[in-house]
């Protein structure tokens, strides 16, 4: 038996008064859970104290907090481990973020995650007809779809996801995990249609800026990034779906500038994205009305020397060897016969990838 101090963030919305800081000092062994050291407290001290919990399993996904500042299962966290992280040797546990607070530790799911969720249509919309006897899905097909299963529906992912915080319309990690699952399902009729749909919303699939935040908060391995890239090829390479948003041409530029300068060439990227992928881009009407719109964006990034007036002219490169060097890996994995998607939470193993 040790003793745990746990710093609590509490707050009540109906009290008018502020989010304050409260510490309780538990006793228990360093294997169990930060849950039941918030329990102890709440038996012991307070009984006031709001937590939402049910499992106790890391299976229901109801004990979603932050703990040391990360998005986490309180029942799934050790006493022992979270004290090691904490700064000062006291256990911060907080409300997730990107949610408002219904009570103390407690954020209001449905106001955010579930209302992202129903908007993705989760459900399966099966091809007709319905076979008479059960439908055989080919196991590499379920392999592929079982990362999105695993999604307990804890709302991590969400409280840290980067975009969001950004732009709170945005779908969101869980919800676009969600909908891979269906698109990656040969049972499902709509995969077009709901790929379109997630693409050309503004805040689909094109609104992640790629933060790992959500690989990182996830605690079942869902790694909702990756799922959120599987749609965009799905979208992109599959379907041809170009997008109203510019996203499909932003990739597509992102690409074939790495592949011709060996890094990226910022200047060259926004006109490409936005009249094609091509040096002609930038002289598209439909380019420059765009690029005018960007103007302020444009001029941040003058202040900022992400881009110079000196790499519009005269780009950077590599040198011309790193260059065939480089050209050498996309001719390796454009000229293979089918795109190849690692699913590392199947695997699970390094040798793998090779
Ligand atoms: S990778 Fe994308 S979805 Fe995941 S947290 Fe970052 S912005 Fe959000
Ligand atoms: S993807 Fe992971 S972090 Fe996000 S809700 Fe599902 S289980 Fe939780
Ligand atoms: S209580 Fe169910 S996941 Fe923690």
């Amino acid at each position: 038996m040790a003793e745990y101090t746990l710093r609590l963030r509490r707050y009540d919305p109906d009290s008018g008064n502020a989010a304050y800081w409260e510490e309780h000092t538990v006793e228990l062994e360093p294997h169990r859970s930060v849950l039941e050291g918030i329990l102890q407290a709440k038996n012991r001290y307070d009984g006031s104290i709001g937590i939402r919990c049910s499992c106790r399993a890391a299976i229901c996904g109801s004990c979603g907090v932050r703990i040391n500042g990360q998005p986490d299962l309180a029942c799934h966290t050790h006493l022992g481990r979270a004290q090691q992280h904490s700064q000062d040797g006291v256990i911060e546990v907080e409300p997730m973020g990107n949610m408002p607070v219904i009570k103390d530790l407690i954020v209001d799911m449905e106001a955010v995650h579930w209302k992202k969720i129903r908007r993705v249509t989760p459900w399966l919309i099966p091809k007709q007809p319905v076979p008479e006897r059960e439908y055989i899905v080919p196991r590499e097909n379920m392999v592929d779809v079982t990362q999105s299963m695993a999604c307990i529906q804890c709302g991590a992912c969400v409280s840290d996801c980067l975009s969001m915080e950004v732009d709170p319309e945005f779908i969101g990690p869980a919800a676009l995990a969600k909908a891979y699952r269906f698109v990656g399902d040969p049972r499902d009729d709509q995969h077009r249609e709901r790929l379109e749909d997630l693409a050309e919303d503004p805040h689909g699939i094109y609104d992640c800026t790629h933060c790992f935040q959500c690989i990182d908060a996830c605690p079942k391995g869902v790694a909702p990034m990756s799922q959120i890239m599987r749609l965009r090829r799905r979208a992109g390479n599959d379907f041809d779906i170009e997008d109203r948003n510019n996203g499909e041409r932003h990739e597509a530029s992102f690409v074939s500038l790495v592949k011709q300068y060996g890094l990226l060439n910022e200047a060259e990227l926004l006109p490409r994205s936005y009249g094609g992928d091509s040096p002609l881009a930038k002289f598209k009407p439909a380019a420059a009305a765009e690029l005018a719109s960007s103007l302020p964006v444009i001029a941040k990034a003058l202040l900022r020397r992400k881009v110079t007036p000196a790499a519009v002219f005269k780009p950077h490169k590599l040198p011309a060897a790193d260059r065939k060097a480089i050209k050498r890996i996309y001719e390796e994995v454009e000229g293979r016969d089918e795109r190849r998607e690692f699913n590392i939470y199947i695997s699970g193993r390094d040798e793998d990838l090779t």
